[in-house]
């Protein structure tokens, strides 16, 4: 099989090629250690703070793209094939800075300045990404940025007066060209004794590397797997990295269903998802931070068997389906029978997450979803809860009810669904529905929340989904 075995990426104008490293080093440690370039901080180490935040080109067809990351979780050899662009590299030569720089030294900005290196390439992505952003896009997109001295309003602003500034050369006819030049063709193979790195490009490929390497740690977009390695200085000797697998990147949509590959990041989900199921959108828009968003992906949220991933419960809910796929061919279940016990998911050796698929919601379907955690932005559930009901005539004619963090595992509210399906939808089948629900889950206490707060909540839940219905029978849900 034709393997490459060094990385590619584009830095500072030019093409590097990198080999002999360990297959886990952080693009954080590749640049403050071996490029001395300390203009990037670490804060948290955990995708937590934004103070690591880089920025990555990337061709998306013919066109580049450029999305912000936390250097401080991804490995450095998934850059293969990119642009990597840090707070060194925005000044131009004749010491021209870029608007967002200069709009943040105008506006005051910066204090102590340590966070100010992750808010400027965040600020550049969006000024590049999104033009017309408006006060909320901005701080959406600076939510994975954390400043203890300076507050938010001067840095919003600072970004709000930069968006109108586009005197800025980009050079992009030659990054487009740099980056069609090392787009990665073949498989990337790092085997060293640092480590092995497998990149493969199709699933035969995948299926092929997963054989030759059976310890190997599969690697999405590393949100979890790098703290694995920056928090619990856990070694892990082979990777396969699954974001170069062309078939696992693809959404295919039908009329009947969307079917997303493993490797998809929340960032990548298609528009047409969240039109037909605006509450899953606005959940997803909670999940971790921009940056979070940006690499960490769907399959990587189910494979990871969380009780407390926030896309699992919603999933289950509109009754989608897992693809898994391996050396001994592909099969297809319903996603809620996926997860088996506490940490224990039904994924046989050798077998992959390949896709999820989500059918579409038929015309009486209402589909309601709700996270609950202590902050807003970059916190992960204490509990999710979601509803997919058919309400026609009156009557509850089907639901499927989920929720994480209720149990070992994200799990169906059988016994509630039974009180309601068939009755008519009103206050007393919603207050006999409660009662069951206190069958279906035994919450534990920790620290995100007492068994006593999740069951007031999860109760809460339901009857805040059924005033919803009440309020507005078709209409779609938006969050402030
Ligand atoms: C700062 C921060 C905030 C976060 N906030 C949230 C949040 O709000 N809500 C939430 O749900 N999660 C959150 N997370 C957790 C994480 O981002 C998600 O679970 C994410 O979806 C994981 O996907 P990934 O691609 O990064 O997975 P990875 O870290 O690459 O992998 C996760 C696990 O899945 C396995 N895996 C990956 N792909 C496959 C595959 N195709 N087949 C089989 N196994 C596979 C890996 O081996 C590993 O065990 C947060 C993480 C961070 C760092
Ligand atoms: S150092 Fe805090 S997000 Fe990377
Ligand atoms: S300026 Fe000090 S942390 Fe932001």
């Amino acid at each position: 099989m034709a393997a490459r075995s060094t990385i590619r990426l584009v830095h500072g104008g030019r093409i590097h090629q990198i080999d002999n490293i360990a297959p886990t080093m952080t693009v954080l440690e590749y640049l403050r250690q071996i490029r001395n370039l300390t203009g990037t901080k670490e804060g948290c180490a955990e995708g937590d703070c934004g103070a690591c935040s880089v920025v990555v080109g990337y061709l998306d067809g013919q066109r580049l793209r450029y999305k912000a990351v936390n250097a401080c979780i991804q490995f450095l050899p998934t850059l293969d094939g990119c642009q990597l662009l840090t707070v060194e590299d925005l000044a131009r030569p004749d010491g021209q800075l870029h608007p967002v720089q200069t709009e943040m030294i105008r506006q005051h900005g910066s204090q102590c300045g340590f966070c100010t290196p992750g808010f400027i390439m965040s600020m550049f992505a969006l000024w590049y990404e999104n033009p017309g952003a408006d006060k909320a896009a901005i701080k959406d997109a600076l939510a994975g940025n954390l400043c203890r001295c300076t507050g938010y309003g001067p840095i919003v602003s600072a970004m709000q007066t930069a968006l109108g500034q586009r005197d800025y050369a980009m050079h992009e006819a030659e990054t487009l060209a740099q980056l069609q030049e090392i787009r990665p063709q073949t498989q990337l193979l790092l085997d060293s004794d640092k480590g092995v790195f497998v990149a493969p490009t199709s699933t035969r490929e995948l299926v092929a590397a997963i054989k030759a390497y059976p310890e190997a740690t599969l690697l999405a977009g590393g949100t979890d797997v790098g703290l694995w390695v920056t928090k619990m200085h856990r070694k892990l000797p082979v990777i396969i990295y699954t974001g170069k697998v062309k078939e696992l990147g693809k959404t295919i949509e039908t009329d009947d269903e969307f079917s997303i590959g493993a490797a998809v990041t929340y960032s990548e989900l298609p528009a047409a998802l969240s039109q037909a199921y605006p509450d899953f959108e606005q959940v997803l828009r909670r999940i971790g931070s921009v940056q979070v968003r940006n690499l960490g992906t769907i399959g990587g949220n189910i494979a990871n068997g969380s009780p407390i991933g926030d896309t699992p419960p919603m999933l289950i809910a509109m009754g989608a389906e897992l693809v898994l796929n391996g050396a001994e061919g592909s099969r297809r279940i319903p996603l809620e029978d996926y997860f088996l016990a506490y940490g224990k998911q039904d994924r046989r050796k050798g077998e992959f997450v390949e896709r999820v698929i989500i059918p579409k919601p038929g015309a009486e379907q209402r589909f309601l979803a709700y996270k609950i955690s202590k902050r807003f932005d970059q916190d992960i559930s204490a509990l999710c809860g979601a509803f997919n009901l058919t309400i026609m005539g009156g009557k509850l004619k089907a639901a499927r009810i989920a929720f994480g963090g209720m149990a070992a595992i994200p799990k169906r509210a059988t016994a509630t669904e039974d009180a309601l399906i068939g009755k008519d939808w009103n206050q007393a089948a919603i207050d006999a529905a409660v009662i069951a629900l206190k069958t279906d889950y035994q919450p534990i206490s920790d620290m995100r929340a007492s068994a006593a707060y999740r069951e007031t909540a999860a109760a809460n839940l339901l009857r805040k989904a059924f005033a919803e219905t009440e309020q507005a029978p078709k209409q779609t849900r938006i969050l402030a």
